[in-house]
């Protein structure tokens, strides 16, 4: 157990909480080498435009447009011409959708009808006929088309989808994947629209929260063709409008990319076969599966990777026993050494189109639903993930 050697106070303390509080629950001296192990490498030289930022992120400076340049009343102006038709209500199409309607632009709905889709947007309260249509109205009367279908279903519909585009309309995703892989997905944009990106980073459903709670989504803008000359402020006032906070700039290709790496990578698939070895390792060597989920899972969820987001890597280990912070400090650089080369098998894999031809080929197939829901079973039925749930069954808050 890494963090045996907190000090109580910050054990005790909510690791997710502002940093202010975390610090008013520490002791003075643990406070002071806490304060000292968290200095933010992050350094804000704000410029006088409202809105803009010029942030020093590690060595290098990027510009970062948020969102209080863009008040309601901003947004209203900006797209008093303009019907937003959002394509697809998965996870997305939800949180972007109910946003632009709080943030009162016209926004209206296109999804199959009588789909899952269309069921969920009507108990939204998108009203048929008024705000809610099928596909291929919902694009002729749209001026913004957002295409939040699933990846796969952007390239099947998009013969159909293309010529409803036309000269003078924007066309928005939120990933790089259909337009930077258009040699396998053939989604070949229009010459005469602007083409440009928002990707929150993060579930559609965290896009709602956020917004709701009157926070922001990070989320990457990027242009891939500026037709007007106004792609970008467009994508700007986009990516505030859909409700993120903070925007990024990046081009279509290095969004995708990143994300297809990074998602099979530390955010999902790596980190799941990360617990499944270390859980199975220790099944193997005789500890229970209480231990064994207590010691890979539960442990890193509820208070080590909480730290790690509060304020940084150091953070966490500063927070540790010595013990625990040599053996790790020791064993980071086995691990990197050894997971690297897999990390650039993934990159060259998602660089040359495999890992795209792979989600197409898949998720196109018309049972992908229930193949995807026989697996997710299969994670469920796991031991390791069994004994997750007796655990968090134990929880105070799940006592009730
Ligand atoms: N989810 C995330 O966390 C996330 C984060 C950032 C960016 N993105 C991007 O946002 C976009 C949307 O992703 P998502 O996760 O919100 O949605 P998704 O679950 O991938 O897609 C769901 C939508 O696609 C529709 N759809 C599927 N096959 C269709 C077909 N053949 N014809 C018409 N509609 C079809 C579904 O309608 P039915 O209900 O009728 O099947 C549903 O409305 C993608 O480009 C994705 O990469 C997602």
């Amino acid at each position: 157990m890494a963090s045996r050697g907190l000090p109580r106070a910050l054990r005790c303390a909510r690791v997710a909480a502002p940093r202010s509080v975390l610090s008013s629950a520490l002791p003075r001296p643990a406070l002071a080498k806490a304060a000292a192990a968290a200095v933010p490498r992050m350094t804000i030289n704000q410029q006088p435009i409202r809105g803009l930022k010029q942030i020093t992120f590690a060595d290098s400076t990027e510009t970062v447009y948020e969102r209080e340049d863009w008040p309601r009343e901003k947004l209203q102006e900006f797209f008093k011409n303009d019907t937003l038709a959002l394509i697809g209500y998965g996870s997305q199409g939800h949180g972007q959708g109910l946003n632009l309607r709080d943030q009162g632009l016209n926004v209206i709905v296109g999804v199959r009808k009588d789909g899952a889709s269309w069921k969920e947007a009507v108990q939204d309260g998108w009203v048929p006929g008024k705000n809610l249509f099928d596909v291929d109205t919902a694009v002729e009367k749209g001026t913004i088309v957002m295409n939040l279908l699933s990846d796969a279903a952007q390239s099947e519909t998009w013969p159909a989808l293309k010529p409803k585009i036309t000269k003078g309309k924007t066309l928005y995703f939120s990933h790089g994947f259909s337009p930077v892989f258009k040699d396998l997905t053939k989604v070949d944009v229009p010459e005469d629209v602007d083409v440009i990106l928002v990707a929150p980073k993060g579930s559609g459903r965290t896009v709602r929260t956020l917004f709701r709670e009157g926070r922001g989504i990070n989320s990457s803008i990027a242009v891939f063709q500026d037709v007007t000359g106004q792609a970008k402020e467009k994508a700007i006032a986009m990516g505030v409008a859909v409700g993120s906070g903070y925007l990024y700039e990046t081009t279509f290709q290095k969004e995708v990319y990143s994300d297809l790496y990074g998602e099979r990578g530390c955010l999902m698939g790596g980190i799941h076969g990360m617990f499944l070895a270390q859980y199975e390792v220790l099944r193997e060597r005789g500890h229970s599966p209480s231990e064994a989920f207590n010691e890979t899972v539960e442990e890193a969820t509820q208070s080590l990777y909480p730290l790690i987001g509060a304020n940084g890597m150091d953070w966490m280990y500063a927070a540790c026993s010595t013990t625990a912070r040599r053996g790790a400090i020791d064993w980071s650089s086995r691990f990197r050494d050894n997971l690297k080369p897999l990390f650039n098998e993934l990159y060259d894999r998602v660089q040359d189109g495999t890992e795209t031809q792979r989600s197409l080929d898949y998720n196109s197939q018309k049972d992908y639903r229930e193949k995807y829901e026989k697996e997710m079973q299969e994670i469920r039925d796991l031991e390791i993930w069994r004994a997750g749930k007796a655990v968090r069954s134990l929880r105070p808050e799940n006592q009730k």
